[in-house]
Formats: structure tokens, sequence, C-alpha cells
């Protein structure tokens, strides 16, 4: 294969913290060249292409391909921006790695996804977080029926005071949501992969802003709301223009009958968590977090500490998920491999998406079925 020419849109935190890094082993061994970035704020192109040794930077993304004709995009924009570029990259023949959520409602995904058929090229939506040690894992288990017939999950990603406030997350005309869309996206996509695939009926869910449009006094942790690696080129932050949720919570119903309670949040009153996966099966549950196998033994109930070990390359490398997704997307372009991630399981969660932000607007449960 000759080498995969990449271009990337959208110069922030993501992109410059695990897209830049994942792709530096791929160009190292000459399997890839980075041959542009654009950004709308000129200064975090110039800066990103300064740091990365990228030959090209632009403030406009379509000259960029125009110009650079990349036979790979990474889309790392805020989410409102997600559809746009993706189907601009497919159309201008390159495939697309789009971060995450692609989109947030069924007929944009699909669109999406379509064009991509239409194109000849693939799409990779970066919902990184399945290759955490602890989801190949627990994925593994349940595969191998450790747990029996799976009905119920408790999932929480709880920052008590962790608002992301580099980027434009904070802003629904370009983030479109909160919490549900930077942090549940992640366990929703995990969950349903890990449990072998449920379809979404329904969500009811309630999403709440009560904390992040009051004050500065709550930003306490650039850390804690999520660039644990830092930031380059962050944009001013104004707390009075916060105007999604800051928590949100609710009840999933699948198609195998099985039910999820989630909630996740960037501020609340409540102890962090900052990954909370517990899956009940009939014959035993599994707690991420703790690591633990409940399970009876005999007529005894037993907990087993499970011994996860992690022999994975990138162990402890910041943002080490997208290393791993890099490694499977150019092993999918080399047709070594599938992508670990299906349009259909991207649908779904697009799926619980749309259902969410629906729920909480009308007050009610919203069936899948209604989109
Ligand atoms: N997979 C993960 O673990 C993970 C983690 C963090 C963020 N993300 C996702 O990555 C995306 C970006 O997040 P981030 O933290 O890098 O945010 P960011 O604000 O740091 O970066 C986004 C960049 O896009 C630029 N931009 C805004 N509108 C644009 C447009 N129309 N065209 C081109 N560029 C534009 C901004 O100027 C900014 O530099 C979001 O979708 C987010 O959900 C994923």
């Amino acid at each position: 294969m000759e080498k995969l020419r990449v271009a990337v849109i959208g110069a922030g935190m993501i992109a410059n913290q695990a897209h830049f890094p994942a792709l530096k082993p791929l160009r190292d061994a000459g399997l890839a060249e980075v041959v542009g970035v654009a950004d709308i704020r000129p200064e975090a192109a110039a800066e990103t292409a300064a740091r990365h040794h990228v030959p090209n930077w632009y403030a406009d993304p379509q000259k960029m391909l125009d110009e650079m004709h990349p036979d790979f995009v990474a889309v790392c924009t805020p989410n409102v921006y997600h559809k746009e570029w993706t189907i601009k990259a497919l159309r201008a023949g390159a495939h697309v790695a789009c971060e995450k959520p692609i989109a947030v409602t069924v007929a944009d995904a699909k669109e999406m996804w379509d064009t991509a058929k239409a194109c000849g090229k693939m799409l990779f939506p970066c919902q990184c977080m399945r290759w955490r040690n602890y989801m190949q894992h627990s994925r593994r288990m349940v595969e191998n029926g450790e747990l029996g017939e799976i009905y119920y999950s408790d999932i929480a990603f709880i920052r008590r005071y962790g608002i992301p406030t580099w980027g434009m997350f904070h802003m629904k005309e370009h983030n479109y949501g909160g919490p549900f869309c930077d942090l549940g996206v992640h366990l929703i996509d995990s969950l349903l992969w890990i449990v072998g695939g449920p379809k979404v009926v329904s969500v009811s869910g309630s999403a709440y802003r009560k904390i992040g449009n009051k004050g500065e006094e709550v930003l306490l942790s650039l850390a804690e709301s999520g660039a644990y690696a830092g930031t380059f080129t962050p944009r001013p932050y104004d707390y009075r223009e916060f105007n999604v949720e800051e928590f949100a919570a609710g009840f999933m119903r699948l198609d195998t009958g099985m039910s999820v309670n989630f909630k996740f949040s960037w501020a609340i009153n409540l102890p962090t968590t900052n990954l909370d996966m517990v899956i009940c099966g009939d014959r035993g549950g599994l707690s991420l977090n703790n690591e633990t196998l409940y399970r009876n033994v005999g007529t005894y109930q037993a907990e087993t500490k499970l011994k996860w070990f992690d022999n994975g390359a990138y162990k402890g490398v910041p943002f080490e998920q997208h290393r791993y997704m890099y490694e499977n997307i150019m092993d999918t372009l080399q047709g070594k491999r599938p992508y670990l991630i299906t349009e259909e399981e991207n649908l779904e969660v697009t799926r619980a998406i749309e259902c969410f932000y629906r729920s909480a607007e009308l007050g009610r449960e919203v069936a899948a079925a209604e989109l």
C-alpha cells in the first residue's frame, strides 16, 4: 500500500493529544504522512502544524481538501460540524475517521454512512473507549458466558466539577449536547458492544442545567474535565455561554429485554466516579470499576477480584485507545481485519442520543420507533 496521505480538520485538544500522537508511529514507519491541518482558528492550525511537523495549514478545510487531495481525513471539530466535514471529505475522495458522536440524529448518521458507501470510502467512528483494557476483558467475559443471560446494567460517569472549558463543549450551537454527548456515548457504545449488540427500544431521560451557567467557581480542574494530557490553543471560556446540559440521567430499554440505568455529569454534587459500569446476568454480575465478579459459590455469596492484565503496547499512554484505533484503521485499509465498530452498532448509539434528547425535551419516554 502506498503511503497514506492524511489531513486533519479541527486542530484542538483531541487532534493534538490523541490523533497526532497515534499517527506518529504510522508516520515513523513510513505508512502515513500528514499533508495538512485545517481549523477555522488560523492560530490553532498554524501552531498544530508547527508542533507536529505538518507542511501545510489552512483556515479553510475545503481549500485543504481541494489542494491536498488527502486519502484520509480525521474530523476533530466540535460535534455539530462532524457531518458537514465528513461528507465533504468523503466526496473529496478520502476515507474518514470522525470523532464521537459522529452525529446526534439517526438521519444524519445514515446520511454519513450512505455517503461513504456511495463514494466507495470507509467511515471510522472514533468510539475509542472500546479499546480500553477493561472493556476488552468485559466483552470476553460476557462472550464466554460468565454472566449468563444479561438483563440489567448501571452505567455512570460522574465528574463532580469537571466542565470542559478549552473549546465549545458548553455551547449547544457548536456541540449540540453536554455530558450525554461527551461521556454518555462512550459508555453506551461500549456497553452495547460488550453485551452483544442489542437494539435500543426506548429512552426516558432528563437533562439538567443548574450549575454550569452560574459562575466560574465551578471550574476546578482542566484534567478532571477530560483534557488530562493538556491543551495547546484553547478558546477563551465564558460561563455565560453555557447552554447545554451539565447532568443527564435516565433509563433505556433494549430489545433483548435488558434495561440500563444511566447518569453522566460534568457538574453535580455527587461523588466522582470516573467510569462505572455494572452488568448483571442470571449467573453473575460484573463491576468494571471494582474489577469484581459477583457470583455465588455453592450456597455462599462470593466476590471474585479479577486480575485484568494489560499487555497492550500503549498501556498508560495518554489517549492510548486512539493508538489501538489507528492500528485497526490501518489494518482495515490494508484489508487485514475489519474495523471494530460497524455501521449498525454506530446507528444504535445515535438512536440512543436522539431518543435521550427528545425525551428530555418532551418530559416522557421516547420510543426508537417514533424517530
Ligand atoms: N474520543 C475521545 O475520547 C474524545 C475526547 C475528547 C473529545 N472528543 C471529540 O473530539 C471533538 C473535538 O473535541 P476537542 O476536545 O478537540 O475540542 P477543541 O475545541 O479543543 O477542538 C475543536 C477544534 O475545532 C475547531 N473548529 C470549530 N469549528 C470548526 C469548523 N466548522 N471547521 C473546522 N474547525 C473547526 C476549533 O477552532 C477547535 O480548534 C468533539 O467532537 C469531541 O466530542 C473525543
